[in-house]
């Protein structure tokens, strides 16, 4: 058996902070884990992420946007995530389709039934069997993001030599173009994500993604415990 875990929620959520944590915590467990991310966690899908988030492309048509995501998320299932559910191993991904159907659907005002097509042509129907949803208002993601893109903004003027880090942090803004969509997109992406929890109640947990850290990891780990039965251990060294 294996395990297909997604986290998903508006733009300052966590996401990326609660999978990194939960993949360390499972590592150090001895679990077989992986963490991707969505757009991005290959080759070519970092190099569409990129396309995806420059704040020069103005223009890109909403068909445009939604076909690049499909295609990196096609890139990823096949390259990385489809074999190594195979193995047995835990597959953390940071967003997955779910994120089209909010964003491009419910976001964009693009056909709900023409986005499953699409989808199901990238994943083969491949769904998570646990989503993690960081639950937080529009508002309050935008203003963490605002922050963060000041702070990241601050240590470049004040370090300008620092080595570079291994992220990619340097090619890609901390304000990208998806967040920089006005309040009333980002609402309807939050009541987006709202119907489809509603839609498949038992694969989705909502998680207070307002409390600390350490506090919101607690709550992420208790959810994912029960199925960790399934998952076998790896072998330690001796
Ligand atoms: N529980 C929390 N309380 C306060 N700040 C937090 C919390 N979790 C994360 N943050 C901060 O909020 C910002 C956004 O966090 P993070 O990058 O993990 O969110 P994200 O959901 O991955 O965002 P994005 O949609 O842009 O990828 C970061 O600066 C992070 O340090
Ligand atoms: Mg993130």
């Amino acid at each position: 058996m294996s395990l297909f875990i997604t986290f998903e929620g508006l733009e300052g959520s966590g996401k990326s902070t609660q999978a990194r944590l939960l993949y360390e915590r499972l590592q150090i467990r001895g679990y077989p884990v992986i963490l991707t991310r969505e757009p991005g966690g290959t080759r070519i899908g970092e190099m569409i992420r990129r396309i995806l988030v420059d704040l020069k492309h103005t223009e890109m048509a909403p068909t445009t946007e939604t076909l690049l995501f499909s295609a990196a998320r096609a890139q990823l299932i096949s390259e990385l995530i489809r074999p190594y559910l195979a193995t047995g191993g835990i597959v953390l991904c940071d967003r997955y389709s779910d994120s089209t159907y909010a964003y491009q659907g419910y976001g964009l005002g693009r056909d709900l039934d023409e986005l499953h097509a699409i989808t199901k042509a990238a994943t083969g129907d491949l769904m998570p069997d646990l989503t993690l949803y960081l639950d937080l208002t529009a508002e309050e993601g935008l203003e963490r993001k605002r922050l963060a893109a000041r702070v990241n903004r601050g240590e470049q003027l004040m370090t300008p030599s620092s080595p570079s880090s291994s992220n990619n942090a340097q090619q890609e803004p901390a304000w990208n173009r998806l967040d920089a969509r006005d309040l009333e997109y980002h609402q309807r992406v939050a009541t987006g994500f709202q119907e489809l929890i509603q839609r498949d109640p038992q694969r989705w947990r909502k998680i207070d993604a307002r409390l600390p850290v350490h506090e919101v990891a607690h709550l992420v780990e208790l959810e994912v415990e029960p199925l960790l039965a399934q998952i076998t251990l790896l072998e330690q060294d001796s």
